[in-house]
């Protein structure tokens, strides 16, 4: 069955940008958080132009070849100018959530404004049977939120932002986590969690 998965980069702060971050300018001043992506000289699999060290391509190819639809919050995806040039991920559509409706910029993209449930199960309906992989961290939060996200990996890089958007937002309840694994590279900590008590499907979360 497709899961549900996020993995960001996020400071040791709980940030995934920097100050100001806007359209063109995803990350604000916290450029430093993809850094990881570049800083190594084993190319990835699945992303050309990425060289990432040794163990942070061998995590970084398994989640993003576990991905079959990616399903971003509205403003990742202004931020990321609409995506327009068919990022984020070279073979995943991608299912963009919103309280409004608005043209898709590509082919690839589809927008859903009934709420979290229905951007999971579109995500899903898409996703081949692969997984789907979440980006934003108020799409993550309302996603926790309605019991669908069934693993989180923070890729943790070590600086304290200060500031930006937060990965996690005030959420109702616990949620409990347990450790799959945990795998310090050069420039960033791996931490991947399995959620406790997800839901398994969308219909169930409405
Ligand atoms: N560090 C990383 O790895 C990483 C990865 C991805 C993104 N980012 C960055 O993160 C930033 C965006 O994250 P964010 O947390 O601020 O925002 P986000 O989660 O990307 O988007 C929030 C928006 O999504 C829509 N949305 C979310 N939940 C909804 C719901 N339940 N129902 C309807 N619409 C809903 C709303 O859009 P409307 O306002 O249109 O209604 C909301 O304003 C960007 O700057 C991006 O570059 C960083």
């Amino acid at each position: 069955m497709s899961k549900v998965i996020c993995g960001l980069s996020v400071s040791v702060d709980g940030y995934i940008t920097g100050r100001d971050p806007g359209p063109g300018r995803g990350l604000g001043d916290g450029g430093t958080l993809f850094d990881w992506y570049g800083s190594g000289n084993v190319p990835s699999r699945v992303f050309s132009g990425f060289r990432l060290s040794a163990p942070s391509a061998r995590i970084f190819d398994e989640l993003a070849s576990r991905v079959g639809a990616s399903l971003a919050g509205h403003a990742t995806y202004t931020d990321s100018n609409d995506f327009a040039d068919g990022a984020p991920h070279p073979t995943a559509p991608l299912v963009v959530l919103s309280h409004t409706s608005f043209p898709p910029a590509n082919d690839r993209q589809t927008i859903v404004s009934t709420g979290i449930a229905d951007a999971v199960q579109t995500a899903k309906d898409r996703a081949g049977g692969k997984d789907v992989g979440l980006m934003g961290g108020v799409l993550v939060t309302e996603a926790l939120k309605a019991g669908l996200v069934n693993e989180l990996i923070l890729h943790q890089i070590p600086i304290l932002l200060g500031g930006g958007r937060p990965f996690f937002h005030e959420l109702p309840h616990h949620i409990r986590l347990s450790i799959l694994e945990v795998v310090a590279a050069p420039d960033v900590t791996h931490l991947h969690y399995q959620v406790e008590g997800a839901t398994e499907t969308a219909e169930a979360a409405r």
